[in-house]
């Protein structure tokens, strides 16, 4: 075995010295100062297999594809708490710089948005809101506002159909989820102003067609007299309006009322201009606008408003060919 003597020692440390360089040197070609920073932005679903969610997503996929520099990734809770509880941990491990939630359900999510918020995460709410107020933003329709249109609608309609009494049967939302509380309550304030409007029946659909269709049933079976069905939004309005044909009722009889007014072929806008609802109410998914504010925060270094309101807009027979051309109907 050679041995090194002092003899060796100036090649040595060349030697030692081009090793270490090669070591350090970087591997690929240097971005250069100006190159965009890649950010990772955590995007959690509360259930996938809705239409209006999906809607969501896509809007979101869409804005973010502008932006190269941008990577998404979605998780779907399946409209479970605990899963997307889970979900929202799992981004945290991995590492995230900014986080958008729409929540299943307002209090389950609440501690978990927190935790992210309080690690210096931004998190952007989308559509439901969670408790108190550990997050970034909250982005969203006026939910109790719509809910208010929607009882006016009805206490006008009702008048001028001389329905006295006039019968609602209401198909309610998933009950922790905050819209459905607020497109409850702001409906009960826009039906105030006419004594004649009776809510004679009230179920809690969870947002799905397939658990409205079988409480519509019942409720239509045991109230013959229903002028009013008012659901929180249209997959459970069709639903309801598909079971009262079923059923022999006259569903022209009806009102029926939705909200969403997705543009899409199975959406709100076209069940109104092929007659199967009388209104339903522009429910914006507010996806596009999150992306805006997550370079804003992220790139900008903006202080976002605490809410961002999104406009919503009636859609009735009058106006549905409109508004089907107005947001891209196909
Ligand atoms: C989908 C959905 C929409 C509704 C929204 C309320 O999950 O039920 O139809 O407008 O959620 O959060």
């Amino acid at each position: 075995m050679p041995t090194l003597t002092s003899r060796h020692m100036p090649l040595f440390l060349l030697m030692l010295i081009v090793a270490l360089t090669a070591c350090t040197a970087p591997t690929s070609a240097p971005t250069g100062n100006n190159a965009p920073r890649q950010w990772r932005i955590g995007m959690s679903q509360a259930n996938n297999a809705e239409p209006w969610r999906q809607a969501m997503n896509d809007q979101i996929a869409a804005a973010a594809a502008r932006y190269p520099h941008i990577r998404i990734e979605f998780t779907d809770a399946r409209q479970n708490n605990a899963q997307q509880v889970a979900d929202v941990e799992t981004f945290l491990q991995q590492g995230i710089d900014l986080l958008i939630i729409s929540p299943n359900e307002a209090t389950p999510l609440t501690n978990i948005v927190a935790q992210a918020f309080q690690r210096g995460i931004p998190v952007i709410v989308l559509d439901r809101k969670v408790k108190g107020d550990q997050y970034t933003m909250w982005i969203g329709a006026d939910n109790r506002l719509i809910g208010r249109k929607a009882g006016e609608y009805t206490a006008r309609w009702c008048r001028e159909q001389q329905r006295s009494p006039c019968n609602v049967i209401e198909l309610r939302g998933l009950e922790g989820s905050t819209p459905a509380q607020e497109r409850g309550d702001g409906f009960r304030e826009g039906i105030a102003g006419n004594p004649d409007v009776r809510i004679i029946a009230s179920q809690n659909a969870d947002w799905l067609a397939e658990r409205a269709a079988p409480l519509s049933r019942a409720m239509l079976e045991a109230n013959p007299m229903v002028d009013v069905v008012y659901a929180h939004n249209d997959p459970m309005a069709i639903a309801s309006f598909t079971m009262a044909r079923d059923l022999g009722r006259d569903p022209d009889s009806i009102l029926f009322i939705g909200i969403d007014a997705l543009p899409t072929p199975d959406g709100g806008i076209q069940a109104v201009r092929q007659g199967q609802l009388d209104v339903t109410y522009v429910y914006p998914t507010g996806g596009a606008e999150s992306i805006e504010w997550a370079i804003r925060i992220l790139e900008r270094g903006e202080t976002p408003p605490r809410e961002v309101i999104l406009d919503t807009e009636e859609v009735t027979r009058a106006n549905a060919d409109a508004l089907w051309q107005k947001y891209g109907g196909r």
